[in-house]
């Protein structure tokens, strides 16, 4: 197997030494292969936002290392990380983010865009990435004329269409009613099953992390526990619920 990320030993202490400082990640490590399916889960405040923010390259480590694909962000300076994130990174907002003036072909379009990428090529890679989220129908309307379902899609398609390494998702499903978390939890793990997208989510929806092949759960900025998906998704929904009421054992 091939690792895709690998966070070794990182910490983050937010402002400066002393009585202002805090930390909110400690000596954390775990690796992910390539293709996995990871959620993180765990109490407000206990970083998770923090983690992913490191990984996704928007906020520097005080010590460790974190590699994607083999690359060390800390070699990086900040044009490479800004340009390494907009390569290797896909991101889905928890709003969904879309641009209200831009039709939702334009709005997919924008990673490819916004790297100068040649029109044709941008034109191929938007069908694609729409014809494979169920949306290549819609590509001439604006957000305010689709529905949430179809806005989720495109945010999707968005964070895939430059085909990024892996995939960063905080809450994603956060703002959404069940039914919709539910659609967008399927479209995630058909994307992850079927094209082998590598997806790392934040979640504190136990339904959504059922969702997922492997779970870590965070306390106090401490990996606490991990869980394995078991056979069936509502069998792992069970063992979710049973370590957040804090009665599953050590697995
Ligand atoms: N920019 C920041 N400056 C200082 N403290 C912060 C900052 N961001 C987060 N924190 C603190 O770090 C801890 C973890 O926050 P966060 O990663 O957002 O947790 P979670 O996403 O699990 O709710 C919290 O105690 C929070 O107050
Ligand atoms: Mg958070």
């Amino acid at each position: 197997m091939t690792a895709i990320l690998n966070v070794k030993n990182i910490s983050k202490t937010y402002g400066t030494k002393g009585a202002n400082a805090y930390t909110a990640i400690r000596n954390l490590s775990f690796t992910m292969e390539k293709g996995e399916f990871i959620g993180i889960m765990g109490p407000s405040g206990s970083g998770k936002t923090t983690l992913l923010n490191t990984i996704a390259t928007l906020d520097p480590v005080t010590e460790g290392e974190i590699i994607i694909g083999g690359t060390s962000l800390s070699a990086m300076n900040e044009e490479q990380l800004s340009d390494f994130r907009s390569q290797q990174l896909g991101f889905i907002f928890q709003d969904f983010n879309l641009l209200e003036n831009m039709s939702v072909f334009e709005n997919i379009a924008l990673p490819l865009s916004l790297r100068n990428t040649a029109v044709p090529r941008i034109s191929a890679t938007v069908q694609q990435a729409s014809t494979l989220l169920g949306i290549s129908g819609i590509l001439e309307k604006f957000p305010a004329e689709i529905s949430g379902g179809q806005k989720q899609r495109t945010a999707i398609a968005r964070a895939l269409v430059h085909n990024p390494a892996l995939l960063l998702a905080d809450e994603p499903t956060g703002a959404l009613d069940s039914t919709n978390a539910a659609i967008l939890m399927e479209t995630l793990s058909d994307l992850n099953k079927e094209q082998k997208v590598s997806v790392l989510m934040v979640t504190h929806d136990p339904l959504s992390a059922s969702y997922c092949s492997r779970l870590l759960f965070i306390k106090d900025g401490e990996i606490d526990q991990e869980l394995h998906a078991s056979n069936s998704r509502e069998q792992f929904y069970k063992e979710i619920l049973e370590v957040l009421a804090g009665t599953g054992g050590a697995r």
